[in-house]
């Protein structure tokens, strides 16, 4: 027999308790619980009842007799950078959520990806931000004209689905997923339940229609409570557009796909009319670099398929502080303690008591753990003054005992350092076993520990 139970949900993000809190154990907020009744089944809890066993097996498909004749359909965006992070462009029928902090240029970029679409494909895009005629003169400004481009200025997202459903758009952007609301949900725009409603309603209209579906979603800056975080595991696709407000690079990642790597990335500048893409990132992070200055080392990391070089910077310098100063900027902060921990025990370099600055210039963040190299080599350069020619680049992982393990795509990292005129190249031994380093025009070192590393520098 069915029995009505009571229970609390809060009304910002749909966590549901037995008792009323005043303030939510998982977002934080306060007075948000109101009380749901909800209805228990006293068989559903009976575990193998004739509920169970009544569903056959007929959905099972041997995966061989699925029909995979049907390729994908992609829809290239006309800016090469997107169709790179997307995997190969934008997959028919698939939700793809582009976040990143107010002000980024997600707006802007896909306004831009309107140019090129609009031309032979009829696209929806939905503003809850801007009125249309804001976005007609953002338009102008960017170049955008002409093209099967509608616009629609609207808050409610089952009336936007509707309009979906109705003008059947190739392609539907909806910006910003934080303006829009559910009128079935008691609680305000862009709190969690109703960022992810709207988020699972877009995401049946997609799938359901098979009209592939941009989302614009914000992060806020203290770590994306109502952000995309929640959306996340509902999305095909979430890429995050990154980079630093006073600075015009702007980095596309990919930090989940389903139709595609989440190593790839994408650079575009911000300049007056709009975003350009950088087919050539090294070349643009290695611009006005400074010579023979110490604690100056050029990285050759990988970003997915590419190979980037990237200068990174040290400082270190005598502390006021009892408690000196460590910062890294775009170098992952634990590894930088690591680093100066091998450093101390393996080569006697003692930043203890000494503050310690890690830039990598041009806002980019390296993750490859062959970055350690370059950030080490930097340190030593800024501790001893001595300085790393420009011409010289390294890439390698630091392990404890002060060993350089090897590296991925060695190949490609010596190539692109080549093209790039530098004249020696820093690697672990290790990956160089099947590389003819004779012929490369540039100087290939291998070299199997830090010290060794060092003793590069000045030859
Ligand atoms: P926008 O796309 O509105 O950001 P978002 O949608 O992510 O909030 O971008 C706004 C910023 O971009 C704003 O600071 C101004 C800058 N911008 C340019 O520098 N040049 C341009 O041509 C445009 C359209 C914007
Ligand atoms: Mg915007």
């Amino acid at each position: 027999m069915a029995k009505v139970k009571s229970v609390y949900v809060c009304s910002e993000c749909g966590y549901e308790s037995a008792k009323w809190n005043g303030k939510c154990p998982e977002c934080g907020q306060w007075n948000t619980f109101e009380e749901r009744e909800q209805t228990v089944s006293a068989k559903s809890s009976a575990f193998g009842s004739s509920a169970i066993r009544a569903y056959s097996d007929d959905s099972v498909l041997p995966l061989d007799k699925i029909d995979g004749e049907s390729r994908e359909i992609r829809y290239l965006t006309g800016l090469k950078e997107l169709d790179r992070v997307l995997g190969g462009g934008l997959v028919k029928g698939s939700l793809v959520l582009i976040g990143g902090e107010p002000g980024i240029g997600k707006s802007t970029l896909l306004l831009q990806i309107c140019k090129f679409l609009g031309q032979d494909k009829k696209i929806l895009y939905v503003s809850g931000e801007e009125s249309a005629r804001q976005i007609k003169l953002r338009a102008d400004r960017l170049g955008v004209d002409g093209g099967d481009i509608c616009v629609l200025s609207k808050n409610d997202a089952e009336a936007v689905c509707a309009t979906i459903i109705k003008e059947a758009p190739d392609i539907a952007i909806i910006d910003s997923i934080q303006t829009m609301s559910l009128s079935g949900i008691n609680s305000s725009q862009g709190s969690i339940s109703q960022v992810r409603e709207c988020t699972s309603l877009f995401m049946r209209t997609a799938k359901e229609q098979d009209i592939p579906i941009f989302i614009v979603g914000h992060v806020n800056k203290d770590g994306a409570i109502a952000g995309p975080k929640v959306m996340e595991h509902i999305v095909d696709a979430v890429l995050y557009f990154e980079g630093q407000q006073n600075m015009s690079y702007r980095i596309l990642r990919a930090e989940k796909n389903r139709f595609g790597s989440t190593n790839e990335i994408g650079v575009f500048e911000m300049g007056d009319d709009g975003l350009t893409e950088v087919p050539d990132p090294s070349e643009m992070l290695l611009s006005g670099r400074p010579s023979n200055v110490s604690g100056n080392c050029v990285a050759c990391v990988m970003e997915g398929s590419r190979p980037i070089l990237a200068e990174v910077q040290a400082l270190v310098a005598k502390s006021a502080f009892s408690a000196p100063r460590r910062t890294s900027s775009g170098f992952d902060y634990n590894r930088l303690y690591l680093i100066l921990a091998v450093l101390e025990k393996r080569v006697g370099l003692f930043c203890g008591a000494l503050d310690v600055y890690i830039n990598v210039v041009g806002g980019i963040r390296i993750d490859d753990p062959a970055s350690d190299l370059p950030v080490a080599m930097a340190l030593y350069s800024s501790l001893t003054d001595k300085v790393i020619s420009d011409r010289i680049t390294a890439c390698g992982e630091i392990g404890l005992g002060g060993e350089v393990r090897s590296a991925s795509f060695i190949k490609q990292r010596i190539s692109e350092a080549e093209r790039l005129g530098f004249e020696k190249i820093i690697v672990p031994l290790h990956s160089l076993k099947n590389v003819d380093i004779k012929k490369y025009g540039i100087k290939v070192v291998g070299v199997s520990n830090i010290r060794q590393a060092f003793n590069e520098i000045a030859k």
